[in-house]
């Protein structure tokens, strides 16, 4: 692999004024220098974009889905390199990193899918005094520049959730890629040229947030913003963006409802897997577990017995659950939420060490409500277990959040497992499993603090998609 990126604008390698070294998390060696976009090189970008959109926009639907499908089969047929690549920059796991390259493939396949079945809808015209003699129907048309600004938990994954409809739709992308993980992003660039991409539709600029999303989300040819990332950016975002389409995928404190009766062998394992996987560092990572009292004690022992065998080690190790986490300054922030949290009355029941970058999966109980690891993302190896006597109480103390992305219940009982679906304040809710599954092609998106719009191929499409209403009126008679 190269060590020198350079910006990949118009379909040309172009340098960047600056470079900055990227560290692998894991052991602090430099892997690669980066190419830094300055607000200069982002309105080429757009202006490059906005240009090819002229010609894109006419690209026809099958032949935008040919594309996608061979981006599909590159990355499959390159996938140990690219879980290679999330493993070293992001510290994932490898076996995690697998399954995000193997997901990723079936989110191009979605979006190739979806490239042809781009369907409007036909009004009944007649329904209305007037609209007799009349067809009325719905065609959703490319909107033009889409930004996308995709976040280092899923760097193949989530920006394959913005190119792959940006390119089903016809419209035209500037990529800035994470900070922390940009070299699976700039692999694209090599993907999609091979996979048959005119040069221009696919621009990927890495660089600081804080330099460039100003020009990225206020420029007037940008006519939708598709961010992934913190609540906070999401509304500076939302600011600079003004009056254009946007969609916001933002954090969120997903709560998890183990109900009287539930089956403690089908729970355990996906709950541990779901508030440690990647290290907690999933929007929809398990954070606040309510467990009946009934099962409250066997549920705890268990939890934290199965806790203490996750593997600790390097991510390029088959047999690795925890490795470090994103950034130094992350870890200062989760050891300084931790010694918060005890000091408000939080009882550490296992974890809560730190060795090198690694912090060791840690499980909390008698957590204080107004402790930030109750009220805020956490976004790390850090989970919070408590009773509940009543479904009510566990669903009103799941819906004590700012956040609503999304929710899990297990429950033997039919209805209660309805009546929850219907009360909790969550984008998706996702019963007799954990809130942290996600297929690919399911609407994926968050109430209140937790975001604006939906993901999911198709439900992204309509985003980055104009409707336009066509009336035909009929004024012969035979
Ligand atoms: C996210 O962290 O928002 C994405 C989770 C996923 O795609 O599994």
């Amino acid at each position: 692999m190269r060590k020198k990126w350079q910006l990949w604008i118009g379909g040309q390698w172009r340098e960047a004024k600056t470079y900055e070294p990227l560290y692998n998390p894991h052991t602090d060696e430099e892997l690669a220098e980066i190419g830094q976009a300055e607000p200069a090189d982002a309105e080429l970008a757009i202006t490059n974009a906005h240009e090819t959109f002229q010609r894109f926009k006419s690209h026809p639907a099958h032949a935008r889905a040919e594309i996608l499908a061979k981006a599909a089969d590159i990355i499959d047929q390159r996938s140990e390199e690219c879980a290679k690549i999330i493993a070293l920059e992001g510290a994932k796991s490898i076996r995690n990193a697998r399954e995000e390259i193997s997901r990723t493939v079936q989110t191009y396949q979605f979006a190739a899918e979806a490239a042809k079945s781009n369907y409007g809808e036909q009004i009944p015209m007649d329904a209305a005094k007037g609209g007799e003699n009349r067809f009325g129907f719905t065609i959703h048309t490319p909107i033009g520049v889409v930004t996308a600004i995709t976040p280092f938990n899923f760097p193949f994954n989530l920006v394959a959730h913005k190119v792959g409809p940006a390119i089903a739709a016809g419209n035209s992308i500037v990529l800035k890629p994470a900070e922390q993980t940009p070299l699976s992003s700039l692999l694209l660039a090599e993907i999609f040229q091979e996979a048959g991409l005119p040069d221009g539709v696919l621009n990927i600029i890495p660089g600081k947030g804080e330099v460039l999303s100003k020009t990225l989300t206020g420029h007037p040819y940008v006519k939708n913003v598709t961010f992934t990332g913190s609540v906070e950016v999401g509304h500076i975002i939302q600011q600079q963006a003004g009056f254009r389409k946007l969609t916001l995928e933002l954090g969120s404190n997903s709560p998890l409802i183990i109900d009287e009766g539930a089956d403690l062998e089908k729970v355990i394992e996906p709950s541990v897997m779901g508030s440690f996987s990647y290290n907690g560092q999933v929007c929809i990572s398990i954070q606040r577990i309510y467990v009946h009292q009934s099962l409250y004690q066997e549920y705890l022992d268990r939890f934290i017995k199965r806790t203490k065998e996750l593997v600790i080690g390097s991510p390029l190790d088959e047999k690795t659950n925890i490795t470090a986490v994103i950034s130094k300054k992350s870890l200062e922030r989760l050891q300084g939420w931790l010694e918060e949290a005890v000091k408000e009355g939080a009882k550490i029941e296992c974890g809560g060490t730190v060795e090198g970058n690694i912090m060791a999966p840690t499980v909390l109980t008698n957590v204080n409500r107004d402790s930030k690891v109750f009220r805020s993302e956490i976004f790390g190896p850090i989970v919070c277990i408590f009773p509940f006597d009543t479904l009510d109480e566990a669903i009103n103390d799941a819906n004590d959040s700012r956040y609503g992305l999304n929710s899990g219940i297990f429950t033997p009982s039919i209805e209660r497992a309805f009546y929850a679906a219907q009360r909790l304040e969550t984008g998706g809710v996702i019963i007799n499993d954990i809130p942290t599954f996600r297929i690919d092609n399911m609407p994926y998106g968050g109430w209140k603090d937790s975001g604006v719009g939906r993901e999911g191929i198709k439900y992204a499409m309509q985003e980055m998609m104009e409707q336009k209403f066509i009336s035909f009126k009929l004024n012969e008679h035979f």
